[in-house]
C-alpha cells in the first residue's frame, strides 16, 4: 500500500493507494472525531516539543505553538534556529519530528493503521518554487523520520496527475494541457501541465511562496479588531485564538453567507460585549487583492497557455486545488477572468495527496513518467576583482528539464583557472534574470562557499582571509554540479592540480 504525502503548511494530508483506489487517510483525534488531515503545528509542553494531533490539543490548553512552519522553510537557513516556547530547534530537526509523529499516528491512530506495512513507500509534494534547501530538508525529513521516499515532486504537478486520472475517460488521445490553479494555506502554485497518454510533461511553474489561505484569516482579524477599535500588539495566545476563530469563521462561509459574525473570545477581559459582524462583502473587497496576485502570478503561464491553445485548440482548462479555493471569492475572481473554463476539484485540499498516491502506486502499474523543469534560476556569483565585484554565472536557467526518477542526474560543469587566493561561492535562485544575465525579483540565497585556491590555507581560517589576487597562474579548478530527480543541487569544487576537493549539497 504506497502512500502519497502533502506536507501541507496548514495541514497534512495523506492518501494511499488501495486496489486502484485513492482514499485519504482518516486521524482518529482525541474526541474520537475522525478527521482527514494531520494539522502540521507543532506546540511546545514541558521544554519538548509536541506535533500533529497532539500539538493542536496543547495548543488549545495553552501551549505556546507554532503554525504554519513550512512557510519559514522557504527562508530559513538550515543553520538558522527556530523558537517555539522555550525550544531552539533547527528547520530539519523540526520537521523531522512532526514526520516522526505522523509516521507514529500513521501506525497507530489512522484508519489504515492495521493495513499499513512497512517500509512506507510514498511519493512527497513540495511547493512548486522550493529552493533546492528545503527540497533537501524535506526529503531528508522524511527519510530520517522513516519514510521510503520514492519520489519528491511538485505539488501542482501532483494535482495535474489527480486531474489526469479523475478524467482519464474523457480526456482525448493527443496531448492536452491543464493549468493548475494551488491557492494552499501558506503559498500559491500554478503549473502548466501537458498530458498525454503515460507522460506528464510540466511545461513551466510558476508561484509566490507567501500567500494562501493564512492571508485572508489575518485580514479577517484585523477588520475585527478595527471594528471594535482593538489595535495590536495582542498576546502570542491571544492572536493564535483570534486567529483560529477567524479561520474557522472563514471556512464556514458559502456563496450565500451575508455576515460573519464574530465573538473575539481570545481578547479576554477586552473582549467587545456584543459580537462583531463583518458583512462578506466587505470581507471580499478587502481580500480581492490577494486573489488578484494570484492572477498576476499566473500571467507567463496564461501567455504559454495562449501560445498552444493557437497551436492545437485543445485546452483541459484551469484547475483549482488547494482548501483556500473554498472562499466563493477566489473562484470567483478566478472565473471573472476565464469564464467557464475554470473547474474546481470535487476534493480541493487532497488533490496533491491523491497525485502524489497515483505517481507511488503507477511506478510499477502504469508506468508513468513524469519530467519537472526548474521553476527558477540556479546560479552562483563569483568574486572578480580582488573581491570588490561578483559576476553571476547562471548554471541551470529555467525551464531546464530535470531529470526523472531512475534517470542519470543533470550536470553542469565550469572549468577555469583560480584568480584569486580564495574562492567566495555565493549560490542563489531568482525568479527573473535581466538583459545582463544578472539575477532580479524574489531572490533565493543559498549556502555561501569558501574554497581554498592559494596552496598553503586551512579550510577554517578562509573567513578571516582578505580576498587577494594570485601572483602568476592559479590552480585549475573545476565546479561539477549535480541535480537529483528530487531538485536537490549538490556541487563538488576540485583543486585539479591538487587533486583536492569537496561536495557540498546546497
Ligand atoms: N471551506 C473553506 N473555505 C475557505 N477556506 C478554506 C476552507 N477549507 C479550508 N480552507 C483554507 O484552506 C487552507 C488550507 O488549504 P490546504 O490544505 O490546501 O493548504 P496546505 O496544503 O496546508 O498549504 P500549502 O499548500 O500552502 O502548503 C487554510 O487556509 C484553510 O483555512
Ligand atoms: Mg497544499
Amino acid at each position: 500500500m504506497e502512500l502519497g504525502i502533502d506536507l501541507g503548511t496548514t495541514r497534512t494530508i495523506v492518501a494511499v493507494h488501495d486496489r486502484g483506489n485513492y482514499p485519504i487517510v482518516g486521524f482518529t483525534q482525541m474526541d474520537g472525531d475522525l478527521v482527514e488531515h494531520y494539522p502540521t503545528i507543532t506546540a511546545e509542553v514541558g521544554g519538548k516539543l509536541v506535533h500533529g494531533l497532539d500539538a493542536e490539543v496543547a495548543e488549545r490548553e495553552g501551549a505556546p505553538s507554532l503554525r504554519s512552519w513550512k512557510r519559514l522553510l522557504a527562508h530559513t537557513r538550515q543553520d538558522e534556529k527556530i523558537r517555539i516556547g522555550t525550544v531552539e530547534v533547527a528547520p530539519l530537526d523540526l520537521v523531522t519530528g512532526f514526520l516522526e509523529s505522523l509516521r507514529r499516528d500513521l501506525l497507530e491512530r489512522s484508519n489504515v493503521a492495521k493495513v499499513l506495512e512497512e517500509p512506507l513507500e510514498t511519493v512527497i509534494s513540495v511547493p512548486a518554487n522550493a529552493h533546492s534547501t528545503q527540497r533537501f530538508v524535506t526529503l531528508d525529513a522524511f527519510r530520517r523520520a522513516g519514510f521510503t521516499v520514492r519520489a519528491v515532486i511538485n505539488e501542482p504537478s501532483a494535482a495535474g496527475i489527480e486531474y489526469a486520472h479523475r478524467h482519464k475517460n474523457t480526456l482525448s488521445s493527443k496531448r492536452e494541457h491543464v493549468l493548475v490553479y494551488d491557492l494552499g494555506g501558506g503559498t500559491f502554485d500554478a503549473a502548466l501541465v501537458y498530458i498525454a497518454a503515460g507522460h506528464h510533461d510540466i511545461a513551466a511553474t510558476t508561484g509566490v511562496a507567501q500567500l494562501g489561505g493564512d492571508d485572508f484569516d489575518a485580514q479577517l482579524c484585523a477588520m475585527a479588531l478595527e471594528k471594535a477599535n482593538k489595535t495590536f500588539p495582542l498576546s502570542p495566545q491571544a492572536k493564535a485564538d483570534l486567529l483560529r476563530e477567524c479561520r474557522a469563521a472563514k471556512e464556514s462561509i458559502h456563496p450565500n453567507t451575508k455576515r460573519v459574525v464574530l465573538d473575539l473570545e481570545g481578547l479576554g477581559d477586552e473582549a467587545p460585549s456584543e459580537a462583531i459582524v463583518i458583512p462578506v462583502a466587505e470581507f471580499y473587497e478587502r481580500t480581492r487583492p490577494l486573489v488578484l496576485q494570484t492572477l498576476d502570478a499566473l500571467e507567463p503561464l496564461i501567455l504559454a497557455l495562449r501560445e498552444e491553445e493557437t497551436k492545437s485548440g485543445d485546452i483541459a482548462g484551469i484547475y483549482m486545488v488547494g482548501g483556500a479555493t473554498g472562499l466563493p471569492v477566489v473562484p470567483r475572481v478566478v472565473k471573472e477572468r476565464f469564464g467557464r473554463r475554470v473547474h474546481r476539484s470535487p476534493h480541493p485540499a487532497a488533490a496533491t495527496a491523491m497525485g502524489c498516491a497515483i505517481l507511488a502506486s503507477s511506478e510499477e502499474t502504469h508506468g508513468l513518467v513524469l519530467s519537472e523543469r526548474f521553476s527558477r534560476h540556479f546560479g552562483v556569483f563569483r568574486e572578480a576583482d580582488q573581491g570588490k565585484a561578483c559576476i553571476f554565472d547562471p548554471v541551470f536557467s529555467k525551464g531546464t528539464p530535470m531529470p526523472s526518477g531512475g534517470t542519470t542526474p543533470l550536470t553542469a560543469t565550469r572549468r577555469y583557472r583560480a584568480a584569486h587566493n580564495v574562492g567566495h561561492f555565493r549560490f542563489v535562485e531568482s525568479a527573473y534574470v535581466d538583459d545582463q544575465g544578472d539575477p532580479t525579483g524574489d531572490l533565493t540565497p543559498h549556502a555561501e562557499i569558501l574554497f581554498p585556491f592559494a596552496a598553503d590555507l586551512q579550510p577554517g581560517t578562509l573567513h578571516a582571509l582578505p580576498i587577494d589576487r594570485l601572483a602568476g597562474e592559479g590552480p585549475l579548478i573545476e565546479e561539477r554540479y549535480e541535480v537529483d530527480a528530487a531538485g536537490v543541487i549538490a556541487v563538488t569544487i576540485t583543486n585539479l592540480d591538487r587533486g583536492q576537493g569537496a561536495r557540498f549539497v546546497l
